[in-house]
């Protein structure tokens, strides 16, 4: 089975074929990812919303974003892996930002990293990507920097979006998530830019898309972002297993006798 790598992804780009992309944190869901076609992982920080039950993706550490990455790359036979760079391990210095990256290559078996911010994290990237581990930037709407946006809201300065995408091409990028942007900017930088844009929030003319696995399996009650499909309902299917269980078991059907051994 032919691992999905950065070739794949400008080649898809080149072509005009989507990528999709989820999110996830542990084996059992990257496996039936894997299996299922996926080309991207992104070992999100949206684990400590998600996961963790946090209000923000800011208290997330090195260490557990290389535990959860290293579960689910070791799932992945054939999906590409990235792991998030989570808030604080890249913004205090370069050299940080460097040996932070490296664990995810050298503690997991994911292929590439994330990090946020546009123009203002340039000399990081250029220093990752020159140590030859690739760098996805992720430029909109950037939950590491929420208190500095006021929450998260939609970002519509075209000019600052479009000089952040051209930036992070510039660096070394080898690939943008767009988060939380207006369809018609995702557009025109998709057009402007030879790396492949990752929407979420973004609108259908990126090169590829991707959601939180939460919220699009319906894991999560509760508010869920206009931006999000609903494909399935795995709250409420485990909500009626776990009360099948808890009925069973005060009424003592379960176990069974096929349940018992002789
Ligand atoms: O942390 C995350 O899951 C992300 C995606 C929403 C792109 O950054």
């Amino acid at each position: 089975m032919k691992k999905v790598t950065v070739t794949t992804l400008y080649k898809r780009k080149k072509e005009g074929e989507k990528i999709t992309a989820m999110t996830a944190y542990d084996f059992p869901f990257a496996t039936l990812m894997d299996e299922s076609g996926v080309d991207m992982i992104l070992v999100g920080d949206s684990l400590g919303m998600v996961i963790q039950g946090g209000n923000s993706t800011l208290h997330v550490t090195m260490d557990e974003m290389i535990y959860h990455t290293r579960i689910v790359a070791r799932a992945c036979k054939r999906t590409m892996v990235v792991g998030d760079m989570p808030f604080m391990a890249y913004q205090a210095s370069v050299e940080d930002a460097v040996k932070n990256a490296g664990r995810f290559l050298k503690e997991t078996d994911a292929s590439a990293v994330k990090l946020e911010g546009g123009a203002s994290v340039c000399d990081v990237i250029n220093k990752i990507s020159s140590a030859g581990i690739p760098v996805q930037a992720h430029i909109g709407l950037t939950p590491q920097s929420v208190h500095q946006m006021g929450g998260f809201r939609v970002q519509r300065d075209e000019d600052r979006l479009m000089a952040d995408a051209l930036a992070v091409q510039e660096a070394g990028a080898f690939s943008v998530v767009l988060e939380g942007i207006p369809s018609h900017i995702a557009k025109s930088i998709t057009a402007a830019l030879s790396i492949p844009t990752i929407g979420i929030g973004a609108g259908p003319d990126c090169d590829g898309q991707i959601l939180v696995m939460h919220d699009m399996l319906g894991i999560n009650s509760g508010h869920v972002p206009k931006f999000v499909k609903k494909y399935t309902h795995l709250g409420d299917e485990a909500r009626k297993g776990i009360k099948g269980f808890i009925d069973e078991v005060k009424g003592g059907e379960f176990p069974a006798p096929e349940h018992c051994y002789e």
